[in-house]
């Protein structure tokens, strides 16, 4: 790669030889981290899994599944140090035109409610609540609902 490209924030396919770095990411960022499996099924399954890389070091990553003209979003990450910078709304601009781009009508994604950051970055975006999911996610003392979130891509 050249040191210009090197030298600026840009995005590439998420490999297996990421995943050290994208799990020690998501035990910092999140008390419900995906396993290293998830990230391998997502992979194996083609989904689309990019990552925003500056200067060798992976900032952001995420990953999204497109069938029957539905995207789905499944995982949208910053780097704890690198939050708060615009690359989360970088990330999901790239997926939504990744998404047209592949066909997709909608995108759907779940989200929880305490998520106070991903909640509005998603209704800045332009997504609105279309469902609740009762006990989607594992919590601290039991489970917590999510919100389904919807964008119409058209
Ligand atoms: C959610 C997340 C991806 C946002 O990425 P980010 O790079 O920090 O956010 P950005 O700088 O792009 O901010 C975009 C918008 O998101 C919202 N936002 C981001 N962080 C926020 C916070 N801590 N509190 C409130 N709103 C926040 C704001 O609307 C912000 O727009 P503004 O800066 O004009 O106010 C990031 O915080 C993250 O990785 N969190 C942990 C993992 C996670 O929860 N992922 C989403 C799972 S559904």
């Amino acid at each position: 790669m050249s040191a210009q490209l090197n030298d600026l924030p840009h995005y590439r396919h998420m490999v297996e030889r990421d995943l050290d770095a994208i799990m020690a990411i998501e035990k910092v960022i999140y008390p419900h981290p995906w396993t290293r499996g998830n990230f391998k099924d997502s992979l194996r399954e083609n989904y689309h899994c990019p990552v925003i890389e500056f200067r060798g070091e992976i900032i952001g990553y995420c990953v999204m599944a497109v069938a029957a003209g539905e995207a789905h979003l499944l995982n949208l990450s910053v780097a704890y140090r690198w939050q708060r910078q615009g690359r989360g709304r970088d990330m999901l601009n790239y997926l939504l035109a990744l998404a047209r781009d592949s066909g997709a009508a909608k995108m759907f994604l779940e989200v929880r409610p305490t998520n106070i950051a991903g909640v509005a970055l998603y209704a800045a975006s332009g997504f609105t609540e279309i469902a609740i999911r009762r006990g989607y996610y594992p919590a601290s003392e039991g489970r917590e609902d999510a919100i389904v979130m919807q964008l119409e891509l058209a």
